[in-house]
């Protein structure tokens, strides 16, 4: 797939601010510092389109880009950051568990997880949820380029046998790999949803 156009739209805060007009959706969800932000910019050979960061919290709001005038990539804020306070981590679950839950626009979801750490309970609790749900889904390792080949076959094998029922992509924001291979995956899931609406 080809990205002709992206463009950021809007930052949500509360459920009243999410995009209307009923395109399907693609929502990036992982951990803080993950890489989701990197893997949109990535993605869509977008800088600084979304921000990202060297400190884990950087995305707290949910994020709305505007891509082929068809469809919306959607930038979560990442689980499982300490430092942030309390009242804000309850947002983080108010706001991502409101949309994931209710969005019906929702096509697919990325799980992005760090080839080089053992998943979390989080992660563990997110894809049991999708897989539950029945949601389309696909795991994404990312930063792969911090590996050795060796390693990386060895790393992939533990997401694998973590993430047993869901399809895994190796990726990384900073070389490409894996972005050609899920291009394609999003391209079909946003056009399988049209057809039902
Ligand atoms: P939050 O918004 O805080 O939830 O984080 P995020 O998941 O959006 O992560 P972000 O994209 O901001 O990236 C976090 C850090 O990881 C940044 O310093 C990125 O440069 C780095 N990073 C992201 N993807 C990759 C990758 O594929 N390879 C390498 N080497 N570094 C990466
Ligand atoms: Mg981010």
């Amino acid at each position: 797939m080809k990205i002709t156009s992206a463009e950021f739209v809007t930052s949500a805060f509360e459920r009243k601010h999410w995009v209307t007009g009923g395109l399907p959706e693609i929502a990036f969800l992982g951990r803080s510092n993950v890489g989701k932000s990197s893997l949109i910019n990535s993605l869509l050979h977008r800088k600084g389109l979304a921000r990202t960061s060297n400190t884990p919290g950087r995305t707290q709001s949910i994020n709305f880009f505007l891509i082929n005038g068809g469809f919306y990539f959607v930038d979560l804020p990442g689980y499982g950051f300490a430092r942030v306070s309390k009242t804000k981590k309850a947002d983080w679950g108010r706001m991502a568990e409101e949309y994931l839950a209710n969005r019906l626009e929702l096509s697919l979801s990325v799980q992005l997880v760090d080839t080089r750490h053992d998943p979390t309970e989080l992660d563990h609790q997110l894809n049991e949820w999708l897989v539950f749900n029945g949601k389309d889904h696909l795991v994404v390792a990312t930063k792969v380029d911090k590996l050795s080949n060796n390693e990386l076959q060895k790393r992939i094998q533990v997401v694998r046998s973590a993430f047993g029922d869901s399809e895994v992509i190796a990726y990384s924001s900073n070389s490409g790999r894996g972005r050609e291979e899920l291009l394609e995956r999003i391209r079909s899931a946003s056009e399988k949803q049209r057809d039902f609406s």
